[in-house]
């Protein structure tokens, strides 16, 4: 089976390992891959959002199955294109990436499909921003958020008016060009935050979907959930205190209104919708949507799944997956991200890594083979990957593999999982004060 993979990162690695851990033999393209993809089949001079390109790559070289992982080719219209030529594209159209691609569409498709969120107002116009600032009633941190894609650094949580404001300005003066000229504000919710995917196969005639683990990110930069965000440090699955039910209402709250939502807007959805949820004290509520797969989250789902991956993406981008549960794995999963020095401000590129014979999967997230040795190339470097039967013995895996692999100047959070650990032990559920 022949297979092009778009993107580059961590989670493409860890997407292009699952792939080819296929009972059918896969030939792997990417577009663009890296270093550590290289190794796994052939990496194409092409980016993922160049849209001509990739498609008349497909087009001469017919690929059986399109894998789009990141989120702005998506928006592009990359899914739309490769599929105008019948290609078989796992990866949402532009109309539904909307959902990623624009927040204030999102929070309208929300409100108008009735789906819990964030009571919320959006602006294009600075003077009425600036005003409903001042007259802001759901109280502090105000969450600002630019419209469109902004890499992860459109969303800033204020904590005093002064902060708002100087942050609207930035915003609608330009700071994510276009993307950040219309801006939603929203009101803070307070909660246990949790990354919940969906494989989506819904069009006109037929909705069907798949819910996988629900998983928790570590977005800042520290230990304890201190300093500045980040694309996020380490991620397991599933939530050792998390019931059935729970999960029950997430799809009864969240996820129905959302396929049905589509269905009603004549939205085709054809790949994952993950879903940034913040479980309140009144029970979950939708933060956002994504419409790819979370990074890191794709490398602990991806050590859960059971299933033959190209066969089953291949079900849900041809439009008939038949089932409503997937088989996974017992026990719990992992990452760990090892990031580069200066993360998330910046990021040291070229320094060298020592990789001893750590054994457990290592992903590449952003590295460089450079005269036979892996150096650093991007803010998150390398995610070690974990799976165990509880989430304790997972994290002692990673501890126990940590000093095989080390550079100067890395950072690493020591306590991913740890708070959900002490939760879970001492007999707390989602309902609790997290
Ligand atoms: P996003 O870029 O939309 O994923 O937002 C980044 C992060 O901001 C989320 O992962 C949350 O931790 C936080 N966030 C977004 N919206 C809210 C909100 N309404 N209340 C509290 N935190 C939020
Ligand atoms: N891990 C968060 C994200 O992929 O957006």
């Amino acid at each position: 089976m022949k297979i092009l993979l778009v993107g580059s990162g961590g989670r493409e690695h860890a997407l292009a390992l699952k792939l080819l851990a296929s009972q059918i033999p896969v030939e792997l393209f990417a577009a663009p891959g890296s270093d550590a993809i290289a190794e796994l089949g052939t990496c194409l001079p092409l980016e993922g959002e160049d849209v001509l390109g990739l498609t008349s790559w497909c087009v001469e070289q017919r690929p059986d199955l399109v894998v789009i992982g990141p989120e702005v080719p998506l928006v592009a219209g990359l899914g739309d294109a490769l599929r105008a030529q019948g290609l078989t594209v796992f990866g949402h159209d532009a109309a539904t990436a909307r959902l990623e691609g624009s927040k204030a569409f999102a929070k309208a498709f929300m409100q108008r499909h009735g789906i819990p969120c964030a009571a919320s107002a959006t602006f294009t116009d600075l003077l009425a921003a600036e005003a409903a600032v001042l007259a802001w009633p759901h109280g502090f941190p105000i969450v600002l958020k630019a419209d469109g894609l902004a890499a992860g650094k459109g969303v800033v949580l204020a904590t005093s008016q002064k902060e708002a404001l100087d942050t609207l300005r930035a915003f609608m003066g330009g700071q994510f060009g276009a993307a950040s000229r219309t801006v939603v504000l929203e009101e803070p919710l307070v909660g246990m935050e949790l990354s919940l995917h969906v494989l989506v196969d819904v069009d006109q005639e037929h909705a069907r979907y798949v819910i996988l683990p629900a998983c928790q990110d570590h977005k800042r930069i520290f230990e304890g959930d201190h300093g500045p965000n980040t694309g996020g440090m380490g991620a397991f699955g599933p939530l050792p205190f998390l019931r059935p039910e729970d999960v029950e209402r997430m799809r009864i709250d969240l996820v129905e209104p959302t396929v049905r939502g589509c269905q009603q807007d004549g939205l085709t959805a054809r790949g994952v919708f993950f879903l940034g949820v913040m479980w309140t004290a009144t029970g979950p509520k939708l933060l956002e949507y994504n419409v790819r797969f979370g990074d890191p989250e794709t490398q602990v789902l991806m050590q859960l799944l059971e299933e033959d991956l190209p066969l089953l993406l291949t079900e849900i981008a041809a439009g008939r997956l038949s089932r409503n549960e997937v088989q996974i794995k017992d026990g719990c999963a992992i990452t760990v991200v090892l990031a580069a020095e200066h993360y998330p401000e910046g990021a040291k590129k070229g320094v060298p890594i020592n990789l001893g014979g750590a054994d457990l999967t290592i992903i590449h997230a952003g590295t460089r083979r450079q005269d036979g040795r892996w150096i650093t190339n991007g803010g998150r470097v390398l995610n070690l990957v974990a799976r165990a039967e509880n989430l304790g013995t997972a994290r002692l895996k990673i501890e126990t593999a940590l000093p095989q692999v080390s550079w100067p100047g890395m950072q690493v959070r020591r306590d991913i999982g740890l708070k959900a650990l002490t939760h879970a032990m001492a007999g707390k559920t989602v309902q609790d004060a997290w």
